[in-house]
């Protein structure tokens, strides 16, 4: 008999979510629980909820009910099964979970998940918890390290969280009240959590927060760093040699951080950076604090500064008054841009957002622009992938590919790239030749020394231009 206890942990929406997760595993790892692939066997079964469009809170209870059946089953074998709900439905939703779904033991809201290996001995013990505080104490300084081992099955590319939270409040957001006001790590946390990566074999740290590159916290001396001095900060670090950021919000595009894509190697030359809607009127009653002339200023000194970066971007179709000819300003915004992929939602009214009072769009009318709109974006997909074949870049091996003796890894611009390579190759950086575009992922050839050559050329002879 041994006394290690099996964790399950279901992540849905963001990275921070990811991230809360792997934290909440490393918390519970201390405690003597082993994280688990199937549900049916876990003694704590945790769902970290995401509330950001409709039914989330919906599809948590439907799977809640499934939950029920799993734990059913574990006390008929004579197991004990506790059920945790986690993340921004736990912080929204509180003790109205334990009501509806009594096969519930805790809530926990993602400020309070540093104290789950307390929070869960108290449900042990039978009492139902609910921890919804934004406690004053940071979360991030009681947080367990991961593991060596854990950061190996993970990967080679991870998050670090540096901010969190949103003091922005967009008209149709969440986020501001599930994760409260904006908080930025200390920068040389941050490193030390980095560091750690890098020597348990990370190669590629995205940074994340909500606002990331709102990003405002200390150096060691106590000054104010923004991120654009963490990412310089970062690159320092032996072995890390992919930076990137997510995401962010164009009103803190500063100069200093375009700047870094220019001159700092190891930030990738991508950029996710949500703009929503491409009609002045409707930006500025989703509260965004930018117009469509300033959006696409933004994006054009990004890219005097990297020519070759791939942007993407965030839309919202049917926000309430959005009409016809605001619709077509959106699809006018991206034909100007030029994304190389964009991720579009229809609008959906959360409760207690300003924009759920207002006028909404019919579902017809949303449906239609949110198929005319990704018809584009696929376009642009597509012709962003083709323009890749023929190109060589460096591509970071993730893991085993799709098909027998391939492996897989990210472009820098992040797309999926396949190419037949041995195993070992896994966690490091190669040159690869594009030869076909799929219709998600890039293949590739390990490319020859003499083309490893001609492309460091090519790329050097770009920085230059
Ligand atoms: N902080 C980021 C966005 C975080 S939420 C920013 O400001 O851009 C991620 C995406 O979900 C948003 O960019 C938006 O496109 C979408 N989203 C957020 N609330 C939504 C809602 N109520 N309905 C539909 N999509 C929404
Ligand atoms: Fe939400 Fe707006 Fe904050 Fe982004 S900036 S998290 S969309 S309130
Ligand atoms: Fe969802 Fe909360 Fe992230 S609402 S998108 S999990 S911040």
């Amino acid at each position: 008999m041994t006394d290690t206890r099996r964790l399950y942990v279901k992540s849905y929406g963001c990275q921070m979510n990811v991230y809360d997760s792997h934290r909440m595993a490393d918390a519970m790892a201390r405690e003597g629980f082993a994280e688990v692939q199937a549900p049916e066997d876990a003694d704590l079964l945790i769902l970290n909820t995401c509330h950001i469009r409709e039914k989330a809170a919906e599809k948590v209870y439907s799977e809640l009910g499934r939950v029920r059946l799993l734990k059913r089953k574990a006390e008929a074998e004579g197991r004990r099964m506790l059920v945790a709900v986690a993340g921004c439905v736990a912080q929204a939703e509180g003790e109205e979970i334990l009501r509806r779904a009594p096969v519930v033991d805790l809530v926990v809201g993602p400020q309070s998940i540093h104290r789950l290996p307390a929070l869960v001995a108290r449900a042990a013990g039978g009492e139902a918890v609910v921890d919804t505080e934004f406690p004053p104490e940071d979360k991030f300084d009681h947080l367990a390290a991961p593991s060596r081992q854990a950061t190996r099955v993970r990967g080679v590319a991870a998050f670090v969280t540096v901010q969190e939270g949103c003091d922005k409040f967009c008209t149709f957001c969440v986020v501001p009240y599930t994760r409260g006001n904006e908080v930025s790590r200390p920068m040389e946390k941050i490193v030390e959590e980095a560091e750690r990566l890098a020597d348990a074999g990370v190669r590629e740290i995205t940074l994340i927060g909500q606002n990331v590159n709102a990003y405002h916290g200390i150096d060691r001396e106590g000054r104010s760093a923004s991120l654009a001095d963490l990412l310089w900060r970062l690159a320092d670090i032996d072995g890390v040699e992919r930076l990137r950021y997510t995401t962010s919000h164009p009103r803190d595009m500063t100069d200093e951080l375009i700047a870094a894509h220019r001159e700092l190697g190891k930030l990738m030359p991508y950029l996710h950076l949500p703009v929503q809607a491409g009609s002045d009127r409707v930006l500025a009653a989703m509260n965004r604090q930018h117009g469509r002339d300033e959006y696409l200023a933004i994006i054009e000194r990004v890219r005097a500064a990297r020519p070759d970066i791939a942007l993407t971007s965030d839309f919202i179709v049917g926000f309430p008054g959005e009409t016809d000819e605001d619709f077509a300003d959106t699809l006018d915004i991206v034909a100007r841009a030029g994304f190389a992929t964009a991720y579009s939602f229809k609008y959906s009214p959360r409760p207690g957002t300003p924009a759920a009072a207002m006028e909404q769009v019919p579902e017809a009318a949303k449906r239609e622009r949110l198929a005319q709109l990704q018809a584009l974006i696929e376009q642009q997909w597509q012709a962003f992938n083709t323009a890749c074949v023929g190109r060589s870049f460096d591509v970071l091996f993730e893991k085993p590919g799709k098909y027998d003796g391939q492996i897989a890894g990210r472009s820098p611009y992040l797309q999926q790239v396949q190419v037949t390579a041995p195993a070992e190759m896994i966690g490091e950086i190669a040159r690869v030749e594009i030869v076909r575009a799929g219709a998600n992922s890039l293949f590739g050839e390990l490319a020859s020394p003499a083309a490893r050559r001609s492309g460091i050329a090519a790329a050097v002879a770009m920085e230059g231009a």
